[in-house]
């Protein structure tokens, strides 16, 4: 039996982790954060004082699987040296065969910015989740600090780091952030993490 693979992918804080998490408990199959790699990464780079822009591929070669459980990897500082240690195509190439390994034995819910593309292009379903940058920015924000943000140029400055690494994502040349031709796109404003779910789990059951 072949099992399923649904690569979700999109920008930063659209809402990915949350759905693919959910609807990988919902389908009982294993679920895979890349952009934790990339993370990894970045933090292993930070820590040796090096420079994410070059030393990437070295640490991406090293990266054990005690990296990913580390509590710091979603720090502000890591958002920006992991966006630019994925510009890298050896660190790219040092990650791919880890993702493809994965999802392997059982399948997988998988969630980053080339799944559908470049990862697993033929992946069972694809979904390209999108919200606008003002509801991305308030979201990352209630991520990180647990409450809205009422402040505005504190949220204007979480907006322009978004659009920053997004922009940076999309205009990379290798796995370059963009849907799948295949992908089914999902504007998320307005809508909570349960109705995206229902949208979700809905379109699969159509698909059969
Ligand atoms: O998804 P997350 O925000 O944790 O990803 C961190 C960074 O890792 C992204 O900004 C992106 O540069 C990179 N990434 C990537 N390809 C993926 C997943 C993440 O380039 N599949």
């Amino acid at each position: 039996m072949k099992y399923p693979i649904i690569a979700i992918d999109g920008p930063a804080a659209a809402g990915k982790g949350t759905l693919a998490r959910q609807l990988a408990e919902v389908l009982a199959l294993p679920y895979l954060d890349t952009g934790l790699l990339y993370r990894a990464v970045a933090r292993r780079v930070l820590n040796q004082g090096g420079d994410p822009a070059h030393d990437g591929p070295e640490q991406a070669r090293q990266l054990m699987p005690e990296d990913m459980r580390r509590d710091d990897l979603r720090t502000p500082e890591v958002d920006r040296a992991a966006s630019l240690v994925a510009k890298e195509p050896e660190v790219r190439a040092a990650l791919l065969e880890r993702q493809r390994l994965f999802a392997r034995a059982r399948g997988a819910v998988v969630d980053g910015r080339d799944i559908g593309t470049v990862v697993f292009p033929q992946a069972t379903a694809k979904f390209f989740i999108t919200a606008s940058p003002e509801v991305r920015a308030q979201r990352r924000y209630i991520q990180r600090y647990g409450q809205s943000c009422t402040d505005s140029a504190a949220l204007a400055a979480e907006v322009a780091a978004i659009n920053a690494r997004d922009g940076q994502d999309a205009s990379r040349q290798t796995a370059p952030l963009r849907p799948a031709e295949d992908a089914v796109q999902i504007l998320t404003d307005g809508l909570d993490a349960a109705a995206v779910l229902e949208k979700v789990c809905q379109i699969l059951q159509e698909k059969g």
